[in-house]
């Protein structure tokens, strides 16, 4: 059920983009960057009559930043995040990433236990965040061990 996005999807992202965001909605420029560009990946949950959930990805070196999950109203509460967010696991440690990073608005609840459930922890707050006014708070989860260089014992910056 879980699968890569390809371009025809396109029109069922949007769709989603529109059920689960009132604002800050990816446009389809966005969408269609970010299914092209090779240092993004996108999957979805494709039930066969639509799409019911997705997750954008962008890997900058070792980091893996979730740039949004979604799912549709009417599947919510049955573990499609926690599928996708795990899938975004998987790939991010297959593409040789140590940290998965993420902001999630202040007012967002849902996604923030859906977040601290996985173990994300939170790096701080970052105000005003969004366009839209929204404070943010960074929260990260590493998955996999920083690399040290021989008899050093301070981890490299993987900025
Ligand atoms: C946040 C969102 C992705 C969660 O999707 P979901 O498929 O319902 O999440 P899951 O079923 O995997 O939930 C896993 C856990 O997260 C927490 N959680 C999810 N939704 C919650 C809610 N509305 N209230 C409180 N906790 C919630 C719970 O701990 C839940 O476990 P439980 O159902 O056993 O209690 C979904 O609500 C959504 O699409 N919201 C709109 C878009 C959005 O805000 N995306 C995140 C920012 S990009």
């Amino acid at each position: 059920m879980l699968r890569s996005a390809a371009i025809r999807d396109l029109p069922e992202l949007l769709r989603l983009e529109e059920l689960c965001f009132q604002e800050g909605r990816f446009r389809r420029g966005h969408l269609r960057w970010i299914l092209r560009n090779p240092s993004a990946a996108a999957f979805v949950a494709d039930t066969g009559h639509g799409l019911s959930g997705a997750i954008m990805l962008l890997f900058e070196s070792r980091v893996c930043r979730i740039i949004s999950v979604a799912v549709v109203p009417a599947a919510r509460r049955q573990g499609l995040a926690t599928n996708l967010m795990r899938e975004a696991e998987r790939v991010g440690l297959a593409r040789g990433c140590a940290v998965l990073r993420l902001e999630v608005s202040t007012a967002n609840l849902a996604a923030i236990e859906l977040y601290r459930t996985l173990g994300y922890k939170s790096d701080g707050v970052l105000p005003r965040y969004y366009s839209w006014g929204e404070d943010a708070y960074a929260m990260s989860k590493a998955i996999a061990p920083s690399v040290l260089p021989p008899n050093r014992e301070e981890p490299i910056s993987i900025s």
